[in-house]
């Protein structure tokens, strides 16, 4: 019969091993606790974002102060960036900030109960205060429809954070379908303070501006992720709900002028807020295509992703109660829908991933239902029932229009003068008014002399492609 006394070097024994499985079970709690935080289900081909993954790393994420944005901003000020949170004004960048650093620190307060702080022995782990385990949640003040406040912002970014390591263009705005329906005119009844359509505006013209002021903060393994979504494909389910996506010749875009000549929408044609918020998913893929290729000098990389459908965020706000009833109780189930947390983690995982540096220039990543790889598709249900049986977030080829890199030149052109032209107007009104505007005042770093040298007194819109 064993002695019920155990023997020191038992007990030394005995409390060694007590400890390695307490710390064993400890540390597989940190790293499920932490799984659960980034991912509810599990998705192939997506990296866990690792503790300190992200540290000393600066990080832009616009649209921070709500649904993807915010979410994707925890987790990675969880993983130890610096993330600028940008919103509209200064109350909802600091609320977001503020409540960022709560649910980072209060999720790993619940994790920090247990008896193993980290993955360190506990001798060698800083005590709680000093650890430098979470990032920094800075707050910035942009309107993506408005130039002069990008100027703004662009200015205090590049004087207070001098490189970039990953801007994320995810703002976005979805209009009205019920409204365009009773809009008899053709024209958006929503505009940019610059005059642009909105949806176009904020989605695509905001973000060329904002990242072509900071590009001089991007370096050699920088990167920019434009949040696009599968709508931008004519070929997949929702792309097909409604007139399908399609930039056409750009002949709004190029005939654009303020008042009446101001577009409504890029092909030219009669306002569609269905169709305006594809095509601004379409020109967020064509962007990060061109954009890759002007960075790649440099050794920076631009891409761009789908989160899925992830009726739970604030985009669906301007449809009819009835659709977003309809959108958040019938339609919000896996695998058709994504959760908040999934499309955070998606977002993380562009920022942060090596696989998508590896992908190459200007890649479109894409997640379940949509994404699957062909030799994975079901014998019987193809690729889609594939992707709701096993889902996968991974590269995937962009539609065909995407991929034309011909109108991705022409859309970058295009976009170049009309925000110069915007500029220009906005800061010629301005100083008529109040004097030189906020960029000269601030004496920032040169970022308006490039564009005051390109205006020339007129928007320069290219007329061919
Ligand atoms: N939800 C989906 O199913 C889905 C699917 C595919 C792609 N996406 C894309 O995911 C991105 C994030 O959307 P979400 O679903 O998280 O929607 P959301 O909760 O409505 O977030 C959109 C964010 O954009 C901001 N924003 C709107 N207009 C702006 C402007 N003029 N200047 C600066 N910020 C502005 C909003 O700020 P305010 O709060 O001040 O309005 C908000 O923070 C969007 O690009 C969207 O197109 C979403």
């Amino acid at each position: 019969m064993a002695s019920a006394i155990a023997s020191p070097a038992c007990i030394g024994a005995r409390s060694d091993r007590a400890r390695r499985s307490r710390r064993a079970r400890a540390s597989r709690a940190v790293v499920t606790a932490r799984a659960s935080r980034a991912v509810d289900r599990s998705v192939r081909g997506l990296d866990p974002i690792e503790e300190d993954a992200a540290r000393g790393k600066v990080i832009v994420v616009t649209g921070a102060n709500s649904g993807i944005g915010k979410e994707a901003c925890k987790q990675l000020y969880a993983a130890g960036a610096t993330v600028l949170v940008a919103a509209r004004s200064r109350e909802k960048a600091t609320a977001a900030c503020e409540e960022i650093a709560r649910d980072a620190r209060g999720d790993a307060s619940r994790v920090d109960g247990d008896a193993v702080r980290d993955r360190r022995a506990p001798e060698e782990a800083p005590p709680l205060a000093t650890r430098p385990r979470f990032g920094r949640a800075v707050p910035v003040v942009v309107d993506l429809g408005d130039v002069r406040s990008i100027a703004r912002a662009s200015a205090e970014i590049l004087n207070s954070h001098p490189v970039v390591d990953v801007i994320v263009c995810n703002a976005g705005v979805a209009p009205d379908r019920a409204g365009n329906a009773v809009s008899k005119t053709g024209k958006p009844t929503r505009r940019t303070k610059d005059g642009f359509e909105e949806t176009i505006g904020v989605n695509h013209l905001g973000h060329f501006a904002l990242v072509r002021e900071l590009r001089g903060a991007l370096r050699e393994g920088s990167r920019v992720v434009v949040t696009s979504g599968c709508v931008h494909d004519k070929s997949s389910p929702d792309g097909k709900n409604g007139a399908p996506p399609t930039l056409g010749d750009l002949t709004g875009l190029r005939r654009h002028a303020p008042g009446e000549r101001a577009f409504s929408m890029v092909d030219g044609g009669d306002f569609d807020g269905n169709k305006a918020y594809k095509d601004s998913k379409l020109c967020g893929v064509l962007f990060a295509r061109a954009l890759s290729k002007r960075l790649e000098p440099i050794g920076a990389t631009a891409c761009a992703f789908s989160p899925g459908f992830v009726p739970t965020s604030s985009l669906f706000r301007f449809q009819t109660s009835f659709v977003q009833t309809l959108l958040k109780t019938a339609f919000n189930y896996p695998p058709l829908a994504t959760s908040l947390r999934t499309a955070g983690a998606f977002t993380a995982h562009m920022a942060l991933s090596d696989a998508v540096a590896a992908a190459g220039p200007g890649a479109y990543f894409c997640g379940p239902p949509s994404f699957s790889k062909p030799e994975d598709a079901h014998p019987w249900l193809g690729g889609f029932a594939r992707g709701l049986i096993a889902p996968e977030f991974g590269v995937k080829a962009p539609s065909e229009e995407a991929r034309d890199d011909a109108l991705a030149e022409a859309l970058w052109e295009v976009s170049e003068a009309l925000i110069d032209d915007a500029l220009a107007r906005r800061e010629a009104a301005a100083a008529a008014v109040d004097g030189p505007g906020p960029g000269a005042a601030a004496g920032d770093g040169g970022w308006r002399n490039n564009i005051h040298a390109k205006v020339g007194g007129g928007a320069r819109v290219p007329t061919s492609r």
